[in-house]
């Protein structure tokens, strides 16, 4: 049985929350931590349900060990709100949508990642799509260091 569920969402689920997903699992496999978790992602909007993470960023996974590629996008849904103990926007974009879905009962449950992180002067993870390559990067190394912190986080609870 996992103890802790975190969900991560974006907007087309992608780009940044399958990264999130792939990255988040690698930290928790090499903490011996996999089985107490349940990770997934799912994307805010519709347009990309059922497709395989962006080519870029499976490509920046893998250059550092992740494979995404079997991820497929899919919707955030009112059953996710309830299943999960922490959902987690990339954007403020996404946290407006899913607090509005949670409703004020659940709205507690819903954070931005980088509220996991010190001192990096940014609170959103920026939307990769319309930019080149490099910005795949930069979401890899900022939702590594997030990731890391929400584990933590969550660890001591
Ligand atoms: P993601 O990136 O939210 O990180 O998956 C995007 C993917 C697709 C679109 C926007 C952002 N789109 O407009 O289709």
């Amino acid at each position: 049985m996992s103890t802790h569920s975190i969900l991560f969402v974006c907007l087309g689920n992608i780009c940044r929350s399958p990264t999130a997903e792939g990255v988040c699992r690698q930290i928790l496999s090499k903490r011996n931590l996999l089985k107490q978790f349940e990770v997934d992602s799912a994307g805010t909007g519709n347009w990309h349900i059922g497709s395989p993470p962006d080519k870029r960023a499976q490509l920046a996974a893998s250059a550092r060990g992740i494979d995404i590629s079997s991820l497929r996008a899919r919707q955030v849904s009112d059953a996710d709100i309830q299943r999960f103990d922490y959902i987690i926007a990339m954007d403020h974009g996404n946290r407006r949508e899913l607090e509005a879905l949670a409703g004020q009962a659940q709205a507690h449950k819903v954070r931005l990642l980088l509220e996991f992180t010190e001192f990096i002067g940014l609170d959103e993870v920026p939307d990769p799509y319309y930019g080149g390559d490099r910005g795949f990067d930069q979401v890899l190394d900022l939702i590594e260091e997030a990731s890391e912190g929400l584990i933590t986080h969550i660890l001591k609870q």
